[in-house]
């Protein structure tokens, strides 16, 4: 038996992103319904594995499997048998055992949702994995920023891709998972992405990233056609990485300053939690070029996408979208293709 898992946006390429934005394009006009639902996963069972922290990603994938008619398994660590000393494994395997067809794993260790594939016969949906990868964060990055263009130029398709697009993403890319996925994600549509941040923060190597790096945020903020800015951990301060949380807004912070000089044009992203006053001025954090409400909404369009993708039934592609039933009636499964057959999503043996 074997099972469609999506680890890595290594395992994605241009024409896969592309589908399950397409995918999520569909999934959009469910959202608007009185009652935003559909049969697509009638039976399926989805169980949120989260053994770190999460708002965004845990209750989006839930909300996004409800909204596909999926059950919810919702697993937390710190209420759950790890607590008596139960081990990963161990309780990897007891959940398979109780009959799910997916997992989403966040962990705070780098490699676990990899790990996770070889212990279950699920299909494994990495939700944020220590300093390695966040796939889905990164895809609904993506066609946020698809969708702002597309609503600019008054035309609902927009552009394809994000060629041309120069994207700055600033912070402490060297931990980041977002960041890797991002880079990832952003480079195969065709963006060109620069990494701005403290020299402690960036990459020790570009070697294998196709991206510039610089550490002075003015010399290209008026360049960026979106400022994508993240997270910096409290702790980074404590381990002499950088120098103090006030030097770093200053330096390498959307102030309110830099803010004022950006175009009304230039993007604001920003993955959450934001710490306000630190990597983005509150001011910043609200302006109308801001699209990070926009990109929590997205989170639950991509998350039932990649469900979909990875669960629902075979179909004639990705891109052959039909109209999606309501949940209302007694109609069957949607008719929704997987296009899981040209898919480079990884399709892993389970046990293996
Ligand atoms: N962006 C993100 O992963 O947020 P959560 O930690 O709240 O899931």
């Amino acid at each position: 038996m074997s099972a469609l898992s999506l680890v890595s946006m290594a395992d994605l390429d241009r024409d896969d992103i592309l589908g399950i934005f397409h995918l999520a394009d569909a999934f959009k006009e469910v959202a608007e319904r009185p009652i935003p639902k559909v049969p697509a996963l009638r039976g399926k069972t989805v169980a949120t594995m989260f053994f770190e922290a999460s708002t965004r990603t845990r209750l989006s994938f839930e909300t996004a499997a409800k909204r596909l008619s999926a059950d919810v398994m919702s697993f937390s660590a710190s209420t759950s048998s790890l607590e008596k000393g139960e081990s990963l494994r161990d309780t990897i395997e007891t959940i398979d055992a109780m009959g799910i067809d997916a997992m989403v794993v966040r962990h705070k260790s780098s490699g676990v949702p990899a790990q996770v594939r070889a212990w279950t016969k699920a299909s494994v949906i990495n939700g944020g994995d220590g300093q390695h990868e966040h796939p889905t964060q990164a895809l609904l990055d993506c066609y946020t920023i698809r969708e702002a263009l597309a609503a600019r130029a008054g035309d609902d398709l927009g552009p394809e891709d994000l060629q041309g697009l120069r994207i700055g993403i600033v912070g402490d890319i060297r931990h980041s998972r977002v960041a890797r996925s991002d880079v990832l994600a952003m480079t195969a549509l065709g963006a060109e992405v620069v990494l701005v941040g403290p020299r402690t923060l960036l990459p020790p190597s570009l070697e294998g990233w196709p991206v510039k790096a610089t550490v002075d945020l003015d010399s290209v903020l008026g360049d960026l056609d979106v400022v994508y800015l993240l997270r910096i951990q409290r702790e980074r301060a404590e381990s002499a990485l950088l120098p103090s949380l006030d030097e770093y807004h200053w330096r390498w912070g959307l102030t309110r300053d830099r803010a004022a000089r950006l175009s009304e044009r230039t993007l604001v992203m920003h993955p959450g939690p934001m710490n306000r006053g630190v990597e983005i001025a509150p001011e910043a954090a609200d302006l109308p070029a801001s699209l990070i409400t926009r990109q929590v909404k997205n989170g639950v369009l991509i998350r039932m996408a990649v469900l979909f993708h990875l669960l629902g039934a075979p179909g004639p592609g990705l891109i052959d979208v039909p109209d999606v039933p309501e949940a209302t009636g007694e109609q069957g499964p949607s008719g929704l293709g997987d296009g899981g057959q040209g898919s480079r999503l990884v399709r892993e043996s389970a046990g293996a």
